[in-house]
């Protein structure tokens, strides 16, 4: 029998609690206004996010890669009471749209957009995080990940999107763009790396889960 991963997504999200209101207008109007909505979590991914955040109950998140701002409100949701969730997006011409939607969902005094390159802000971010998302430029995973790893507490998680980039990083996979170079070279740095405990997650586009443990 052959399983078409699209019916098995559509029938995953039949049996998920449906987006909120909020949810579902800024998705279609992320459709309708940008050039690649895909890039948007979306509703099965954004629930996952948001499950792993009301699980954990974090004070402190960061996002790097906000884009219209969907996967910053799943997350936001499973915050503890007065947590923070800091976002970060190079592309300020979103910023108008994410912020809008932050007040729909009643999350603007949780969440804060710094907009501009997450190389330059996260090094001034004078917190540490319970949890990362890092969602950003898929060139600059490396350098992402050694910024934010010294910031994150000992007991706290990370979670990497885009690590299986459409199958493109197979061994078997001639891709040679330095997109999927740079997510090769991300996952074998994170696979011999110590400082985590880590867990690749084939759902979707590919999650990595990385845990820095405690002690
Ligand atoms: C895949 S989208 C993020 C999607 C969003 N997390 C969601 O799930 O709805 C990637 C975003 O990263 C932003 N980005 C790219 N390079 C960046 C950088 N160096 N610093 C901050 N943001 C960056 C892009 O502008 C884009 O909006």
């Amino acid at each position: 029998m052959i399983i078409d991963t699209k019916n098995i997504t559509d029938y995953s999200i039949k049996y998920t609690t449906p987006e909120d209101d909020v949810l579902q207008k800024l998705y279609r109007e992320t459709h309708l206004t940008t050039v690649y909505p895909r890039m948007l979590s979306g509703p099965l991914q954004g629930k996952l996010l948001e499950f792993i955040s009301r699980m954990m109950k974090p004070s402190r998140i960061l996002e790097i890669g906000t884009f219209t701002g969907y996967s910053a409100i799943c997350l936001a949701r499973g915050l503890a009471p007065g947590g923070i969730l800091h976002t970060i997006d190079i592309n300020d011409e979103l910023a108008e749209t994410a912020l809008r939607y932050f007040r729909e969902a009643g999350l603007e005094n949780s969440i804060v957009l710094h907009s501009g390159d997450a190389l330059d802000i996260i090094p001034g971010l004078n917190e540490i995080f319970d949890l990362v998302f890092i969602d950003g430029d898929k060139e600059e995973y490396i350098r992402y990940y050694e910024l934010v790893i010294p910031k994150v507490r000992a007991g706290g998680f990370v979670i990497v999107d885009n690590v299986l980039w459409s199958g493109k990083v197979l061994p078997d996979c001639s891709e040679t763009d330095t997109e999927t170079i740079s997510i090769r070279e991300f996952n074998d740095l994170v696979a011999g790396d110590d400082r985590v405990v880590k867990m690749m997650l084939p759902f979707r586009d590919g999650i990595y889960l990385l845990y820095k443990p405690e002690g």
